[in-house]
């Protein structure tokens, strides 16, 4: 794919001194347009400096579009709203590869190809027994994720386009089973098999939650929660994690490594970790009364302390994803009788006093997806070191669709950023006899 795909008629010029440069401007479908600095370095002999990369656009993609300051993430053009009232997450998986809704035919197929691949090799659940039975989940992600480039090489040749969709499908279909045993081996029960006559989200509540001495029942208001909040966090754009996918693929490694990488990435706080920090922080604060001392707190440049679930590098409104997650909050609670659970009532005192703070309006920080996505999963009867783990399992399908735009994309390359270098200049080795 290549970033002229517009009209480039534009150029921006970039003058130093009584030097001066010209660099082609693209234009976005929507969205800002960038200026191809590709050729700075060699007609300028400097670099850009960007870290964070708050202003740089490390690629040119077709799936997701965030505009920041209206709250708006589109899926291949369709609002994230309209997929969250309407559509199913193995529907949104398909949009995020191929590019459009699939028809009634092609969806069902999509559901049966995945489904033939929920099951992972028997050898799995031995690769398991390797890890201490209260390590982290996002762990036992990170390793067994990585381990499956052990178990598939008829899916790890990144040239062959066949090979390209099977790595993809085994990704959707897999990332359920190995959560629900990371968490099943974490509580010490059985590992409990995928069934496929069950529509994806029941298929993973009940490997999560069935126990052999008793009939699962499942239950449809959780499973349609378990689906929408795997619709919002199925792609986001070249965040932290996603942008790890595709460093980690440009190298040409196998998908089932650039995901592992990703899984890692996204175990941060500041990233997809955020969920778990922001009902911890939930519990802290633990009632209404004491938000004024955690607001002061957050807004104090001395105290590193910071509102887990607000803020966002590109949203400046707020999240979209966050309304339907507070939505979804309040179905889950009813349908579990938490409806009182001080938390949300905690949580939605917090948003009130903080969208009415000039810190936070200044600032523009808002509530993101991480902020509700705590207290629903908490009520559906997830532990809090699971809440990562939930994330990954939905941001899988984005990343292998990213790291499948990357791969056939034909002006891709790998990447190799530069640096700004402050450290010593040239200097002899000095003998340790005479160091001092
Ligand atoms: C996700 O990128 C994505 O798309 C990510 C994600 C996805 O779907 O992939 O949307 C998922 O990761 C959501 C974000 C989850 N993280 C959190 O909720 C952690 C708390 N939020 C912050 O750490 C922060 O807002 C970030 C990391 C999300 C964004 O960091 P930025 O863009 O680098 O912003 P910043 O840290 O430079 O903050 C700007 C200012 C600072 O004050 P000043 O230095 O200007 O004085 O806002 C302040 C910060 O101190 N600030 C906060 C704050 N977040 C930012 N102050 C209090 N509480 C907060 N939560």
């Amino acid at each position: 794919m290549d970033a002229k795909t517009g009209t480039n008629t534009k150029t921006g010029t970039l003058t130093v001194g009584d030097k001066s440069w010209s660099f082609p401007i693209y234009p976005g479908t929507i969205g800002p347009d960038v200026i191809d600095i590709g050729k700075l370095y060699a007609q300028s002999g400097m670099f850009t400096f960007d870290p964070g990369f708050t202003s740089t656009g490390a690629c040119e993609s077709k799936i997701t579009y965030i505009d920041g300051d209206e709250g708006v993430l589109l899926y291949r053009g369709v609002p994230i709203e309209q997929i969250a009232e309407h559509g199913d997450f193995l529907e949104t998986c398909y949009l995020l590869l191929y590019g459009e809704l699939p028809t009634a035919t092609q969806k069902a197929d999509f559901d049966y190809r995945v489904n033939r691949h929920t099951m992972v090799h028997e050898q799995m659940s031995r690769f398991f027994q390797g890890f201490r039975r209260d390590a982290h989940p996002m762990a036992v992600m990170t390793g067994s994720v990585g381990a499956l480039s052990a178990f598939y090489h008829d899916s790890t040749d990144i040239t062959d386009p066949t090979q390209r969709m099977i790595a993809s499908i085994r990704m959707i279909a897999k990332m359920p089973t190995l959560a629900a045993m990371a968490y099943k081996y974490n509580i010490g029960q059985p590992f409990v098999y995928p069934q496929n006559d069950l529509d994806y989200a029941t298929n993973f509540l009940r490997m999560c939650f069935a126990v052999p001495a008793e009939e699962y029942k499942p239950n449809p208001v959780l499973a349609r929660a378990m689906d929408r909040i795997f619709i919002l966090h199925a792609d986001h754009e070249q965040n932290a994690s996603t942008s790890t996918v595709r460093l980690a693929g440009s190298t040409g490694a196998n998908p089932f490594a650039c995901i592992a990488a990703g899984i890692a990435a996204l175990w941060g706080p500041a990233h997809g970790g955020a969920n778990e920090a922001a009902l911890k922080m939930l519990g802290e604060i633990g009632t209404v009364d004491r938000i004024p001392e955690f607001i002061k707190r957050a807004k104090d440049p001395k105290d590193n302390f910071r509102l887990m679930g607000f803020g966002h590098r590109v949203y400046k409104n707020y999240d979209p994803r966050a309304k339907l997650m507070q939505k979804t909050a309040h179905e889950v609670l009813s349908e579990t009788g938490h409806r009182d659970d001080p938390l949300l009532q905690v949580a939605l005192e917090l948003e009130k006093i903080a969208l009415h703070d000039e810190y936070f309006i200044e600032k523009k920080l808002y509530p993101n997806v991480d902020f509700y996505s705590g207290i629903t999963l908490k009520a559906m009867g997830f532990p809090t070191t699971m809440f990562t783990v939930l994330f990954a399992v939905a941001r899988a399908v984005g990343w292998i669709a990213q790291w499948k735009e990357m791969i056939e994309d034909p002006g891709q390359r790998i990447g190799r950023p530069r640096q700004l270098y402050t450290g010593e200049a040239k200097r002899d080795y000095t003998p340790i006899s005479r160091r001092k």
